[in-house]
């Protein structure tokens, strides 16, 4: 086949031969490394842009404000249905309130099969998923003094409160 560029073929993209055989093994090679990114991206659950002012104010003085995609639709509504008696503390807020954060909350729940079952004691700590990811963390770890529960998810996802939980991105406290 007569090709004007021989001699000079790109690493890459060699465009003198095109073949249709290397046209689908370019698309095989492009779905692949799609596939790649968006499993990398399974660790990244992004905190949504358009949280309300209140999520922040009344869902991030205790604890970090949890990314809503940790927990499905059904875990958010137990879990704001409940919050004069939140896991020991007194978490309410009025009802205008309540209906905002519930609704945003409920809009931005994951959409992942993996990550939507009903968690137990309305806990992401309780889910069969967290608690899978996390077998490599010894007993004694999670009782450290800079960590202390392992609601605490910042203590070693330096980035949870923007949702990334990607390897990369954890720092588990020495003590
Ligand atoms: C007065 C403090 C306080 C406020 C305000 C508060 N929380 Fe909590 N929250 C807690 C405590 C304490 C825990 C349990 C932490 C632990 O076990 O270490 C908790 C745990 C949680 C958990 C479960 C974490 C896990 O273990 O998986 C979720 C989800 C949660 N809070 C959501 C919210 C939301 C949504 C709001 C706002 C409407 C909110 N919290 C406001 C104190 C608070
Ligand atoms: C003691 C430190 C520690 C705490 C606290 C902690 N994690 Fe992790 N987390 C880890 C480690 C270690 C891994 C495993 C990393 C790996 O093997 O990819 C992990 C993995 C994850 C993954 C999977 C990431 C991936 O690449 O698939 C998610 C999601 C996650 N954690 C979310 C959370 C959330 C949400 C909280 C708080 C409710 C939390 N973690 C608290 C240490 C911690």
């Amino acid at each position: 086949m007569y090709c004007a560029r021989e001699g000079r073929r790109s690493l890459l993209v060699d465009d003198c031969e095109m073949t249709p055989m290397k046209i689908k093994y370019t698309v095989y090679v492009a779905a692949t490394l799609l596939l790649a990114s968006s499993s990398a991206f399974a660790a990244k659950m992004a905190m949504p842009t358009d949280a309300p002012a209140s999520y922040d104010a009344e869902c991030a003085s205790c604890h970090i404000a949890y990314p809503p995609a940790l927990l499905s639709q059904q875990s958010w509504k137990n879990v704001m249905s409940g919050l004069s008696k939140h896991f020991g503390t007194d978490a309410s807020v009025d009802a205008k309130t309540q209906t905002e954060i519930t609704g945003w909350l409920v809009k931005n729940a994951t959409t992942r099969q993996k990550y939507s079952e009903t968690a137990p004691d309305n806990r992401i700590t309780k889910t069969a998923w967290f608690i899978r990811k996390h077998d490599e963390v010894r007993s004694d770890v999670w009782k450290r003094a800079g960590i202390k529960s392992a609601s605490n998810c910042g203590a070693c996802h330096i980035d949870a409160a923007k949702g990334n939980f990607s390897e990369n991105k954890i720092q588990i406290p020495a003590k």
